[in-house]
């Protein structure tokens, strides 16, 4: 990957998927293969919504409090703006590496795809809050890499159940997880070169070898 592809020297990977699809089991071990690859670099590990005080407050808010569709787009679009004020562009700028626990294709999936808000909306969000200007020149800050951990919606709900109590997203039914792991699809079409997508029903084994090889393309 060219370090330099856009206006600021760092590196920018999110994790996405469905609950339970393997996200977490993953991610630390992607963050340690990384750092010994680049051991002079500072690696940024986070997550969405959520990475700042204001951001996890949210969080709890957003995971626990029914509310408006529209409230919660807003409300993790806002967790979001923090999120890249505090967190992700000074790191960008510096030239580290973030991982994030999820990003706006979380919003595109959960929110657009689950929820039915209009993807005209989300546009609208998006270069809101990622739209900059650098020395005249327009660009948007968007992951250079995203891992797109794909799983059937029964599978990941059996994996849910053997470890955790649900939160308000985690309680929603199969059909409106299945309309937010196909808008995920939908968008690794459209993004190819930046979504890769894992095949999260593989073995915990296989996936961490695929993982060891991203690390290797990076
Ligand atoms: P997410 O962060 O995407 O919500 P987790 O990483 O928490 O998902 O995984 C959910 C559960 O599924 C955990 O109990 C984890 O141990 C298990 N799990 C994760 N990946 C696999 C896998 N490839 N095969 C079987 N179980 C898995
Ligand atoms: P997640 O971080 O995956 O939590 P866990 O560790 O419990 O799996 O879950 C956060 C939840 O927030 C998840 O259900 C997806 C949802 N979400 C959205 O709906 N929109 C968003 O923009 C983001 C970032 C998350």
């Amino acid at each position: 990957m060219n370090l330099q592809a856009q206006s600021y020297p760092g590196i920018f990977i999110t994790f996405e998927g469905i609950d339970g699809a393997g996200k977490s089991t993953h991610i630390n071990h992607f963050a340690r293969k990384l750092q010994e690859k680049y051991p002079n670099k500072k690696i940024i590990l986070t997550r969405e919504p959520g990475g700042t005080d204001l951001g996890e407050k949210l969080r709890t808010e957003l995971l626990n409090q029914p509310m408006h569709p529209e409230t919660e787009v807003l409300l993790m679009f806002a967790a979001r703006r923090e999120h890249l004020a505090q967190v992700i562009e000074p790191a960008l700028m510096s030239g580290d590496i973030v991982i994030s626990d999820r990003f706006t294709d979380s919003s595109f999936a959960y929110q657009c795809g689950g929820r039915g808000i209009s993807v005209t909306q989300l546009n609208t969000l998006e270069n809101w809050v990622q739209g900059r200007t650098i020395n005249g020149q327009a660009y948007e800050i968007q992951p250079n890499k995203t891992f797109l951990f794909d799983l059937s919606v029964e599978i990941a709900q059996k994996r849910r159940e053997q470890t955790r109590t649900p939160d308000k997203f985690e309680q929603l039914d199969t059909n409106f997880f299945n309309l937010v792991r196909n808008e995920y699809l939908r968008r690794a079409e459209v993004f190819q070169n930046r979504i890769k997508i894992i095949d999260a029903s593989l073995s915990i084994d296989d996936i961490q070898k695929i993982m060891d090889l991203e690390v290797g393309l990076l």
